[in-house]
């Protein structure tokens, strides 16, 4: 049977829009799989959405919609993105999806009727914006929640809880026996001590909000979002139904996961598929984290990157080959235009671009456009190909070991020798007093530039599509064997395609600048379209400037004040929700803005005319004052 290889993404919580935080963990399971089918691997690649929980309930409630609609909306945004760039994912799951739903609802039941699911009440500390529970113990001082710092909420309520503790010593040993199943190293150690501290049973069901999938015979319940979640990886292949995909793909599991995810992925979910009698995942890499010029991406410092801009003005293989180049897999990085601009003009205008331009320029301008058949090889070609094939091995051995930056440091050490080649040679006196040798280091340098498209596709797939057209031959995205894939010689001497720089080199002080000036670059909020109004909507507002003439505490009321308002007509009669940030008294004289237009309505068994604008917390309100100056009957526009 041929050798077979699953890989996961996170499923990304729609709550948010991407940012190249989340594209980082797509970029590098895209490379990991179009690397395993170069290699000849079948491979199926899974990502998708996360769209159940509270969280996603109460984000849906800010924006007026319901949580699907939420959920509707912002999965355009991802999938948009994956095939933007081209993502080679095989399949996108929902976890609001028919046959989700079911694989989450059988698994529970299949728990819960072996006993490892069971009923009971649930007392501790829950943080919503991680979708997790905590112990007193864990908690950061003040009730903080220990990984996000926030707020957590003391909970009481009526849950089902999986026995994660029975399967503590299992879990424990099968990573001491798999040194492989938790990576980078540093990681397995966090968790393992995690781990030995001891394992509570894990609480599975909420019964305070109803966004999610309910328990089958107790619909009160919705499953935790996190078992809900974890659950994608199974419903995805066909597990309820053991299907041949299931079949032929859960054995080789390998997940990718943020380092801020790795917990659940590696104690909560191994345990679940150990009581579901699976397989383990073989691996669980979690790499680092992006900040952006130092600092957390977050919306609310309006900085987190948005992968759409950045690629639309970057192109999406500068991109993808920065985020891979630029720092060690498994360790945190931060993000700079700077750097990547240092990186594109570097790496890949001056050394490849520049390799690939003079090389495809000289067998135009020598050859006609023609890669011509080699002459016998010297003792310089012989030597170029070993540096070709030790380094092609060593990228191999770095690819399976996932050590992106150094595989393509391996890859660019290609470049520097053939760049290196080529002054040694120069063909440029060769044309002159050489067309045999001429012939032999061009074919020979096209040839080696061959190999290094097939080594860059999984990076950059659209460049090494161009290569390939340029070099006049067909692209391959599958060899049969890493054999294959480095071999070399293999190339056609035949005609060129046609030439465009690869990479147009930047103008570092101009791009800044169109940057600076660009409010496009920080990842969007997600802004239902059908929220947003048009100016026709809000001419439809009268909004004028009013004096007020009297104020006093509405009747049987804390919160109303009356006011009597001067419109610039006559004087009406406005209820406002402010008694408990304004005295009346203080009030009486000053102008205010107000929606002069508003249907009458009776706030207290008084007849309001109007509305006067204010600021607020909820709490808290300050009114909008104009300046004395400006009369009464004012429009606002
Ligand atoms: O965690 N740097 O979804 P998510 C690097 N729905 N990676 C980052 C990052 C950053 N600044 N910000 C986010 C979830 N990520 C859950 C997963 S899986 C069953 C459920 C990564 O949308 C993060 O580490 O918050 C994770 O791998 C991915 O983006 C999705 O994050």
């Amino acid at each position: 049977m041929s050798e077979t290889f699953y890989i996961t993404t996170p499923i990304y919580y729609v709550n948010d829009v991407p940012h190249i935080g989340h594209l980082y963990t797509t970029l590098a399971v895209d490379t990991i799989a179009r690397y395993k089918r170069l290699r000849g691997i079948d491979t199926f690649f899974l990502t998708g959405t996360d769209e159940h929980g509270q969280k996603i309930a109460q984000a849906a409630a800010a924006k007026n919609l319901t949580p699907q609609e939420l959920a509707d909306q912002v999965v355009t945004r991802y999938i948009a993105l994956w095939e933007k760039l081209g993502i080679s994912n095989d399949d996108f799951i929902r976890t609001t999806e028919k046959r989700h739903i079911e694989t989450v609802q059988a698994a529970f039941e299949l728990l819960r009727e072996k006993g490892d699911i069971y009923p009971g009440d649930y007392e501790g500390w829950y943080c919503t914006p991680c979708e997790a529970f905590w112990t007193e113990t864990q908690l950061s001082e003040g009730n903080l929640c220990p990984d996000c710092g926030r707020p957590t909420v003391r909970m009481k309520e009526a849950t089902y809880f999986f026995k994660m503790s029975k399967y503590q010593d299992r879990l424990l040993k099968h990573i001491e026996d798999n040194p492989n199943f938790i990576r980078p190293e540093s990681r397995k150690n966090e968790i393992t001590a995690f781990i030995k501290e001891g394992l509570k049973d894990l609480s599975v069901s909420r019964v305070t909000f109803s966004w999610g999938i309910p328990v089958k015979g107790d619909p009160k319940h919705v499953v935790y979002v996190w078992v809900d979640a974890l659950i994608n990886y199974l419903s995805a292949l066909g597990y309820t139904e053991n299907s041949p995909l299931f079949q032929k793909f859960w054995e080789n599991c390998t997940h990718m996961v943020g380092k801020d995810i790795l917990r659940f992925h590696s104690v909560y979910w191994p345990t679940l598929l150990m009581a579901l009698d699976l397989s383990l995942p073989k691996q669980i890499f979690a790499h680092g984290w992006w900040t952006v010029e130092g600092q957390k991406m977050s919306k609310s410092l309006g900085n987190a990157i948005d992968p759409f801009y950045l690629t639309d003005k970057f192109g999406n293989d500068q991109v993808r080959y920065f985020m891979l180049r630029e720092v060690t897999f498994g360790l945190d990085g931060d993000f700079s235009y700077k750097a990547l601009i240092h990186r594109i003009n570097g790496d890949l205008a001056n050394d490849l671009g520049n390799l690939v331009n003079r090389t495809l320029g000289m067998v135009n301008r020598y050859k006609n456009g023609v890669i011509p058949a080699p002459n016998p090889l010297t003792g310089r070609e012989n030597a170029l190909y070993s540096e070709v094939e030790r380094l092609g091995k060593e990228y191999i051995s770095f690819m399976d070991e996932t050590a992106f930056n150094k595989a393509l440091a391996s890859a660019w050490g290609i470049v520097g020798a053939l760049n290196k080649y080529i002054d040694t040679e120069k063909p440029w006196d060769l044309a002159k007093n050489s067309p045999e040798r001429l012939d032999t280091v061009l074919y020979t340098a096209c040839d080696a530039i061959g190999i290094l498209s097939r080594l860059i596709t999984p990076f950059m797939p659209e460049t090494a599509l161009k290569l390939c057209g340029e070099l006049g031959v067909p692209h391959i995205a599958r060899f049969s064997s890493a054999e294959d894939l480095l071999a070399v010689k293999t190339l056609k001497p035949g005609a060129l395609g046609d030439i465009a720089p690869l990479f147009p080199r930047l103008d570092p002080a101009e791009v800044m600048a169109s940057i600076k000036s660009d409010p496009q670059k920080t990842a969007p909020k997600a802004v239902a379209p059908e929220s947003l109004i048009g100016i026709e909507d809000f001419s439809k507002v009268r909004l004028i400037a009013g004096k007020i003439e009297a104020a006093e505490k509405a009747e049987n009321s804390e919160k109303l004040l009356k006011l009597s308002i001067n419109d610039g007509t006559g004087v009406r009669t406005v209820m406002a929700g402010i008694a408990k940030s304004f005295a009346p008294a203080e009030l009486v004289g000053k102008t205010v803005v107000f929606v002069s237009n508003l249907k009458p309505a009776k706030l207290m068994g008084v007849l309001s005319h109007g509305m006067v604008l204010a600021a607020s917390d909820g709490e808290k309100h300050s009114l909008l004052f104009l300046p004395d100056t400006v009369a009464a009957g004012t429009p606002i526009k």
